[in-house]
């Protein structure tokens, strides 16, 4: 069964499901495992939410297990602690005049206040800790959730975020999962956000997605900063949200995919937020969403914008936020003064470039009648231009596909299994035996008892051998490929179903066969042993 991926763009289909084994796999970008690995990978979850989503759907409740569990209750345990930290910084800021008086110097109204929780951590180093542990919380509780420091002097505990506003950051189900900090002045570090703790992972969680949800069947507002969220929001815009500190990631887009179909990007209108935008533009449309640019003018952030303008105006501006190519091509306007014959020269031949990156003849076409007619330029030879350009992309498209294959086959750069490189023919005949274990369990039992059974030690990449190890582990039940699961990481399953998918087009997957891949590992060995001894004599003949 073949569809189009659901974790990279493409358009023709190279996902495939393999119904013998309960795998997939996608022959584009790498992604494959099993149902749980899918699901882990479509909704950003880990295997424990993961298992808990599928029992879930199949009306099973999955007992509390000690193998998972640990992770689960600490998230639990961090994600209450956080909650008490965001009534005591709200309390704290109630009762702080200077905190207060900052909030009303950016215009937060007092019911924008409470709507976002917000909180002020006074300066102190050890108020929160002694109120969290009065509560039962234990040192290495706030630290792992990122509240308190240790120490280095006296080891002992002290209180993270001290004389700062205080954000909480919550997730879609109501959780308070971290915190922002901003210091009231000019001083610096201008913000200090919680890093990853076993609650909270930065890299897919979006600030006011909570509230942002609810609105954004149409679209969906990205900005860069909470302050920026927090006026959008205050002025009816609530179908705003910001990524955490850091820039956008795929994770990110694919989180915000499952909300909306539509995004605009409003980041500061400096030149680091416009390329920063530009980044957000590519990645966004990348995992399929519809993107725009909206840019503030006369206004740094769409804060300031708002304050200094008005809702009505930004309004505006949502409705005539642009597409990416008017985007670019206005820059590109921009560096080049297309009143001179080089300068328009030089703009053609920069937006060329762009059009004959797009996708749709419809669009193209659109593009160059715009943009010959825009520029001065005829027709025909703007397009003789775009089409000479794509035949070239074309063809250093397949040049560098045939490199990435090459790069594939041959180990080169093989993150999921570097050791592979050392020895080719051995790491390929691991792969081999392994995907004929995988996809031949049953098989298993009599290959125990052949000959040529290989100690996971003989194993040559240490990648291999954990999944032989896994493979051949002593146990009652029969293998299941479930297991691997727990064991490895989302990319290693993808190499795992490779592994497995590359068997089942092959007729040849028996006994004889394992033992044939079997033996040529040993063959490795014996001749890696005679390398080593060959080093040897060397050196004794260097000594001497
Ligand atoms: P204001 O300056 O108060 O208007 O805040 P802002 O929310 O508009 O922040 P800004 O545009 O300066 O930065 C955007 C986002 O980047 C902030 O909301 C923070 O999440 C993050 N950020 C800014 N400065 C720092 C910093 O010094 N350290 C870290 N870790 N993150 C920062
Ligand atoms: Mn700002």
């Amino acid at each position: 069964m073949q569809g189009l991926c659901p974790f990279h763009s493409e358009r023709t289909p190279s996902f495939t499901v393999f119904p013998s084994s309960r795998t997939f796999k996608c022959f584009g970008c790498g992604a494959g495992g099993d149902v749980i690995t899918f699901v882990m990978k479509a909704e950003n979850v880990d295997y424990r939410e993961a298992l808990e989503k599928l029992a879930s759907r199949a009306g099973i409740v999955i007992p509390e297990d000690d193998r998972y569990s640990n992770n689960s209750i600490k998230r639990r345990r961090v994600l209450d602690m956080n909650r008490e930290a965001a009534k005591f910084f709200h309390r704290e800021l109630m009762a702080s005049s200077e905190a207060l008086a900052y909030l009303e110097k950016r215009r937060l109204s007092m019911s924008l206040i409470n709507h976002f929780g917000l909180g002020f951590a006074p300066n102190s180093f050890v108020k929160l800790t002694d109120a969290l542990r009065s509560s039962g919380y234990t040192s290495e509780e706030m630290t792992e959730g990122f509240l308190c420091g240790i120490s280095k002097k006296t080891g002992r505990p002290y209180d993270y975020f001290r004389n700062r506003i205080m954000f909480p950051i919550i997730d879609v189900s109501g959780e308070v999962i971290a915190f922002g900090g901003r210091v009231m002045d000019d001083s610096s570090p201008k913000y200090l956000n919680s890093s990853d703790t076993p609650a909270f992972k930065k890299s897919r969680s979006l600030y006011a997605l909570n509230f942002a949800k609810n609105a954004c069947s149409e679209q969906l507002i990205l900005c860069e900063g909470y302050m920026d969220v927090i006026a959008l929001h205050g002025a009816g815009f609530t179908n705003a949200v910001a990524t955490l500190g850091t820039a956008i990631t795929p994770e990110h887009a694919r989180l915000m995919k499952r909300y909306t179909q539509k995004v605009i990007i409003s980041y500061d209108s400096d030149d680091a937020g416009q390329r920063a935008a530009d980044r957000a533009f590519a990645l966004l449309g990348e995992a399929g969403l519809e993107t725009k640019i909206l840019r503030v003018e006369n206004a740094k952030d769409p804060d300031e914008y708002i304050k200094k303008f008005g809702k009505s105006a930004f309004e505006k501006l949502l409705s005539g936020s642009r597409s990416r190519f008017d985007f670019q091509y206005d820059s590109i306007k921009a560096k080049n003064d297309i009143k001179t014959t080089d300068g328009k020269v030089k703009a053609a031949s920069e937006i060329g470039e762009v059009i004959s990156r797009v996708y749709s003849n419809v669009e193209r076409d659109i593009y160059i009648r715009r943009i010959s007619e825009d520029l001065g330029v005829p027709y025909e030879s703007m397009r003789a231009d775009v089409e000479r350009r794509m035949r070239k992309n074309a063809a250093s498209e397949k040049k560098e596909e045939r490199r990435q294959i090459l790069r594939k086959t041959e180990g080169f750069a093989d993150s999921v299994n570097p050791d592979a490189v050392r020895n080719k023919r051995a790491a390929g005949a691991e792969e081999a035996l392994l995907g004929i274990l995988l996809a031949y369990p049953e098989l298993i039992k009599e290959y125990k008892n052949s000959p040529f059974f290989l100690k996971p030690d003989e194993f040559f990449t240490s990648f291999g051998r954990r999944i032989y190890e896994a493979v051949t582990e002593e146990n009652d039940a029969p293998f299941d490929i479930g297991v691997l699961n727990e064991k490895f990481t989302p990319d290693e399953m993808g190499r795992i179903s490779a592994m497995i998918a590359a068997r089942c087009d092959l007729t040849k997957n028996d006994l004889a066969a394992a033992e044939e891949y079997a033996a040529i590992i040993r063959d490795e060995h014996s001749k890696s042993l005679g390398l080593e001894e060959l080093i040897q004599a060397k050196r004794n003949k260097l000594k001497k």
